[in-house]
């Protein structure tokens, strides 16, 4: 796989993303618009991805959270339940200090994953922790099975249980469809917490750990989701709004919008492959044009008020405990499978890794 050595200064530490990826970043950065493949235009243009995310909004396929559950459309009530309830788990878990002692040095981000699953969903009964489980991103079929199974077996735990909201949406279904309805999208919701922060943060350590003691956690985070968006492109299917917009869009021409590019637009951004958290402080990343980590303005991400905290919790600690890559690492693989992480990243105390080093 080709290297960008460009993009991290610290440690010499390079990226290697994926064959596609990469030749989407050699061939396109700075291209407005272009052909992908017969049936799909890419734009990385930010006022053109801005249009194009305008001019309609998302429709239920194109939602991943809330896509219709084996054909059952899910109502924007029993959506806006279902965040409401997890963000009061998450809200709930964030009041705890930060423990005094706890060990992230390890393989990211399976390390961050399980610390925010057990922050979160700690407490939660075995049918539920396992639906945040790293192994059933694997298969859908996995997690069918597992949603199914659990769904049979449920009781409600005694009351000295302590159950998280979501949980009590899934117990207070009162027929067995309903109570798997409710298990899939507790899955839908709760895993993306463990799963898109634990990315972010690993993504942000391989970047620039260890950070500048005045740097902000903010601005490392805005940082990490530029050069590393874990969302990195956003699919709408074809539309005669889209033809409407821009004319070299045919009306079967599906429109993959790149924020992966956008965010390294050499007309956008001065150095744009380097890890420099600083130029945030005189950007907005709410109004910066072509910055689009939680997509359009339109529909922001609905889970990123809890993906913030979550990840400055995590940096707050790798930052107290003095945690950075071991030095052995230079290069960190992309792999090119759904949210865009670096792959086992060796986490370990600057220390410990300075005599490595040495
Ligand atoms: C690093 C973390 C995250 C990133 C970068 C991210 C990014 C995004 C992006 C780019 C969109 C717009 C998609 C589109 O317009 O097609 C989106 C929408 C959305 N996100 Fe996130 N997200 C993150 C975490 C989460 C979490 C933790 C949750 C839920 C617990 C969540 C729930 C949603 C929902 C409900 C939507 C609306 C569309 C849908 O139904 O899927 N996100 N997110």
């Amino acid at each position: 796989m080709p290297e960008r050595s460009h993009g991290a200064p610290h440690g010499g530490r390079t990226v290697r993303f994926a064959p596609r990826i990469d030749a989407l970043l050699a061939q396109h950065t700075g291209s407005d618009l272009f052909r992908l493949e017969p049936d799909t235009i890419g734009v990385a243009g930010p006022d053109l991805m801005d249009a194009l995310l305008h001019s309609r909004p998302a429709n239920a396929e194109e939602r991943p959270t809330f896509k219709p559950v084996r054909a059952r459309r899910v109502s924007r009530t029993d959506a806006s339940t279902f965040m409401q309830a997890v963000s009061t788990d998450v809200r709930a878990a964030l009041k705890r200090p930060l423990e005094p002692t706890v060990d992230l040095t390890g393989s990211w981000p399976q390390v961050p994953h399980a610390y925010l699953r057990d922050l979160v969903f700690g407490r939660e009964r075995f049918r539920f922790r396992v639906l945040v489980d790293r192994r059933l991103e694997l298969t859908p079929k996995l997690t069918w099975s597992a949603v199914t199974s659990g769904a049979a077996l449920l009781g409600r735990p005694g009351s000295q249980v302590p159950l998280s909201k979501l949980a009590s949406l899934v117990l207070d279904s009162t027929t067995y469809e309903d109570r798997r309805y409710a298990m899939y999208l507790y899955r839908r919701v709760a895993a993306p917490v463990c799963f898109t922060v634990a990315a972010l943060v690993t993504n942000a350590v391989w970047l620039g750990a260890p950070f500048d003691e005045d740097t902000p956690n903010r601005h490392i985070i805005h940082e990490a989701l530029r050069l590393l968006p874990v969302s990195w492109n956003i699919l709408r299917v074809a539309s005669p709004e889209f033809t409407a917009v821009d004319g070299r869009i045919g009306e079967h021409d599906d429109v993959l919008v790149l924020p992966l590019l956008s965010h390294r637009d050499p007309k956008l951004w001065d150095d744009p492959d380097a890890f420099l958290p600083e130029r945030w402080n005189d950007l907005d990343p709410e109004s910066q044009p072509g910055y689009l980590p939680f997509g359009h303005a339109d529909e922001r991400c609905w889970g990123r008020h809890m993906v913030l905290p979550l990840a400055e919790r995590l940096l707050d600690l790798v930052r107290r405990d003095g945690l950075t890559v071991d030095p052995g690492r230079r290069a960190g693989a992309v792999e090119l499978d759904g949210l865009m992480e670096v792959s086992d990243v060796r986490v370990t105390h600057a220390r410990a890794g300075a005599a490595l080093a040495g």
